[in-house]
């Protein structure tokens, strides 16, 4: 069917009650299994690029990316959705949408609240003239390393994100509730009567971030309570890297290169396990 809008995902995933679920892909092994296993389950998915898996490790390109996931998507009946991760480059997120992607998030959570409205706004403008969403982060989801998500400082204030809604106009907003990206020393403890707060205080949809390792309870309260997009990507790729790892050393002394070519098939398929099981929580 083509690349659907993500603000239209997120419609659906706010209607069902739940929350689609956004995997951070760098390759077509990654994005081939979401794909795939979206189609398997029938639930629309959104495949996200971090940028630095661009501009800095070069594992794709930004158009070559975008093309990749629109042919994904137009073998398929769910609706897939593509989007740019974490940028607070304006001139970054302009090239993405010149290069294809149709939904884009403004990372100004590291600037005052004044600086985060005014260029959220702008990037909405622009973003919007050429029907592409937008998605801001309000508070600071910050790394699970440096704990982060145990900083009520941090976290996202409902009347805040009230404030922040009505003044950028973007389409959907990552709250601070609570995680953090990365892999998390504790297990992380989500405040959900905050999310609470936040949904009732605005219609936008939220987003939650530093999906890997939040316990699956705190995962389903959360997405009855206004979570409609989850990010994962940390549990993701170390799946990736695991499966790569496991068939290296399964084939260890051995000097065939077709080898290398089998690999994919593999790695998809630990993929799709995964990605089968991970889906189940989302009821869209
Ligand atoms: P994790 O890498 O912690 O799963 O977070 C992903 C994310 O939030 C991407 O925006």
């Amino acid at each position: 069917m083509g690349l659907e809008r993500v603000s239209k995902i997120l419609k659906m995933a706010d209607e069902a009650n739940t929350s689609v679920i956004a995997f951070n892909c760098i390759n077509y092994d990654m994005a081939y299994s979401v794909v795939t296993v979206a189609e398997e389950v029938k639930k629309p998915v959104v495949i996200m690029l971090y940028p630095e898996h661009n501009y800095r490790f070069n594992n794709t390109d930004l158009r070559g990316f975008a093309e990749m996931v629109k042919s994904l998507a137009s073998k398929v009946t769910v609706p897939i959705g593509l989007h740019l991760d974490h940028s607070s480059d304006f001139d970054y997120i302009m090239n993405a949408i010149k290069e294809g992607f149709t939904s884009v998030m403004f990372d100004g959570s590291m600037l005052p609240l004044e600086e985060n409205i005014r260029l959220s706004k702008k990037v909405v403008e622009v973003a919007h003239t050429f029907g592409v969403d937008v998605e801001a982060e309000l508070g600071r989801v910050g790394f699970a390393a440096d704990s982060d998500e145990e900083n009520p400082d941090m976290y996202t204030k409902p009347e805040v994100a009230a404030e922040f809604c009505r003044k950028t106009g973007v389409d959907s907003v990552a709250v601070a509730i609570g995680s953090a990206h990365g892999v998390y020393l504790e297990v992380p403890k989500l405040d959900l009567e905050r999310l609470e707060e936040i949904n009732k205080a605005t219609e936008k949809p939220l987003v939650l971030h530093g999906g890997s390792g939040i316990p699956n309870d705190q995962l389903e309260a959360a997405f009855t309570k206004g979570i409609n997009k989850f990010n994962v990507g940390t549990e993701f790729f170390q799946l990736y890297y695991d499966s790569v790892f496991e068939y290296m050393k399964a084939h260890e002394g051995e000097k065939n290169v077709n080898l290398l070519f089998e690999m994919s098939n593999y790695v998809q398929n630990r993929l799709m396990d995964y990605l089968r099981e991970k889906m189940k929580l989302s009821k869209c």
